[in-house]
């Protein structure tokens, strides 16, 4: 029979076990052509800048630092706030061509134009990362240390050829950002989350707990969230998912979004909350505020950690049960990560369904365990038959994200739960993506399909106005 395993006539003919080959009689070069590996080649490293490129930058550097002694000389720092941003570059500019004329160096008109830019954003922005802020085509920024800097584009992480000086200036960088918003980050205090004017989501972690430099990372704030329309065409879920989750959200079915770290929980929970009703009072509950509603009637709350007596911290179940007063119709949770799970589980509950959350987990079963896991850690003592009733009975649907090899992001797979069994909550895939290969660029190829299973909240849909064709759980092929 023929096997895919089977070995060439060449490759049967050597010993199978043998761990080391003979010694060759003849020299290795009159060896017969090598074996093909198995591993695929491996990708080839990024282009180095080119020398010259490297000497030019380090002079701009160079230069950049004496301007920037300069200017803190002959600025005068407290006028800073009110002048304009015309009169700034203006006032810079001059300063920049003193300075450079009195050294002697000459710059052409580009890099003048650079380095006067990369002034401005440092004396009134935030230095070398303000070019990667004004990227639109770049989603988060990591900082490792001062040296290197990552970005990402199109799922996919790249380093950047922007550096900071050295340690004291991405220090004074991540200072300028963490004072803004009244926290403070030291030894002591190493690490802090923050939020940008642009409302970009910042974490920085500073040494010794970061061994190699400052860490931080930067999950940019898009000024257009992405909407269901954008998600279909850019291939994140189909069209019959699509209506179908159209169909879940307006029938107020309790949806978790489950993911993991930067698969686009956040973005799809956005794009679900667009089927929500323009009459409904919506509350949000946020770590650091994200979510953009497009509903009119739309409460949002912002949880706050700690001072740095440790006191004033509002947690996200504070803002949770406090929301249970204020007579929302639906609650939406961002992340659910600690014990406000239990208020969560119980709003979903109590009256307040069609409530939504993400999570972080791989796939649905992963999720429920996350959820009890939190339960559990929330100091919740209850049988786990209880426990897991209580959250198949919370809990209607989980959708989860994923961020695949190739950079994209897709929604692989829509599971309904459908109550218990025994002890075990029983749960249906009604949507999947189906993987069928790689393309030769290494891009993922698949399709969204039913799974062949209707969906058990199908007489619900219907009795709400959505009457959905059977047709859209058949499984689809190639
Ligand atoms: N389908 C998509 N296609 C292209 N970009 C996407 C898609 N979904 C999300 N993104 C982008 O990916 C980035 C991460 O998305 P998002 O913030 O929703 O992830 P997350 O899972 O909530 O991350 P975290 O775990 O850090 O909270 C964002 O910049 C977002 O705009
Ligand atoms: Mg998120």
């Amino acid at each position: 029979m023929f096997s895919r395993y089977k070995k060439t006539a060449t490759a049967a003919a050597k010993p199978v076990k043998a761990e080391k080959p003979p010694e060759p009689k003849i020299a290795p070069s009159a060896d017969p052509a090598p074996k093909p590996s198995l591993r695929r080649a491996p990708q080839p490293a990024a282009p180095r800048p080119a020398d010259k490129e490297r000497k030019r930058k380090e002079r701009m550097a160079e230069i950049k630092l004496d301007l920037h002694r300069s200017l803190l000389d002959n600025l005068n720092l407290a006028a800073l706030d009110t002048a304009t941003e015309a009169d700034l570059r203006q006032e810079i500019s001059s300063i920049a061509s003193e300075v450079l004329e009195e050294k002697g160096i000459v710059l052409n008109r580009e890099d003048r134009a650079t380095l006067t830019q990369e002034l401005y954003d440092e004396v009134k922005g935030l230095g070398p990362l303000e070019t990667l802020l004004k990227d639109d085509t770049i989603n988060d920024i990591l900082v490792n240390g001062p040296q290197q800097i990552f970005v990402e584009r199109d799922g996919k992480l790249e380093l950047s050829d922007v550096t900071f000086k050295d340690e004291k200036h991405l220090l004074r960088i991540i200072d300028k950002i963490v004072s803004a918003v009244g926290r403070r980050v030291d030894e002591s205090n190493p690490y802090v989350d923050a939020r940008l004017a642009d409302g970009s989501r910042f974490n920085a972690m500073v040494p010794p707990i970061a061994v190699d430099g400052s860490l931080v990372s930067i999950r940019k704030f898009k000024k257009d969230k992405l909407g269901i329309d954008d998600l279909i065409s850019f291939g994140a879920f189909s069209e019959e998912m699509a209506a179908y989750l159209e169909a879940a959200v307006a029938t107020r079915l309790n949806i978790i979004v489950s993911g993991g770290t930067g698969s686009g929980k956040t973005t799809t929970l956005n794009a679900l909350s667009g089927f929500i009703d323009n009459a409904e009072r919506i509350l949000t509950i946020e770590d650091t505020a994200e979510l953009q509603l497009q509903q009119t009637h739309v409460g949002r709350m912002e949880s706050r950690p700690p001072n740095v007596e440790g006191k004033g911290e509002v947690s996200p179940r504070d803002c949770l049960k406090n929301a249970l007063r204020m007579r929302p119709d639906r609650i939406i949770v961002g992340e659910t990560r600690g014990e406000e799970v239990i208020d969560m589980l119980q709003a979903m509950n109590t009256g307040h369904d069609g409530s939504m959350t993400t999570i972080h987990a791989n796939n649905a079963r992963d999720a429920i365990s996350r959820l009890e896991n939190m339960i559990a850690m929330a100091g919740i003592e209850m049988p786990l038959k209880a426990m897991r009733s209580q959250i198949a009975s919370a809990v209607n649907l989980i959708v989860q994200a994923s961020r695949l090899q190739d950079g994209s992001r897709r929604m692989v797979s829509i599971t309904e739960i459908t109550g218990m069994e025994g002890d075990v909550i029983s749960m249906q895939e009604v949507f999947r993506f189906q993987r069928t290969g790689l393309s030769p660029d290494n891009k993922i190829v698949g399709h969204y399909t039913g799974t062949g299973v209707r969906s058990n909240f199908t007489e619900r849909f219907r009795l709400w106005g959505y009457d959905l064709p059977p047709s859209i759980y058949e499984p689809v092929t190639g």
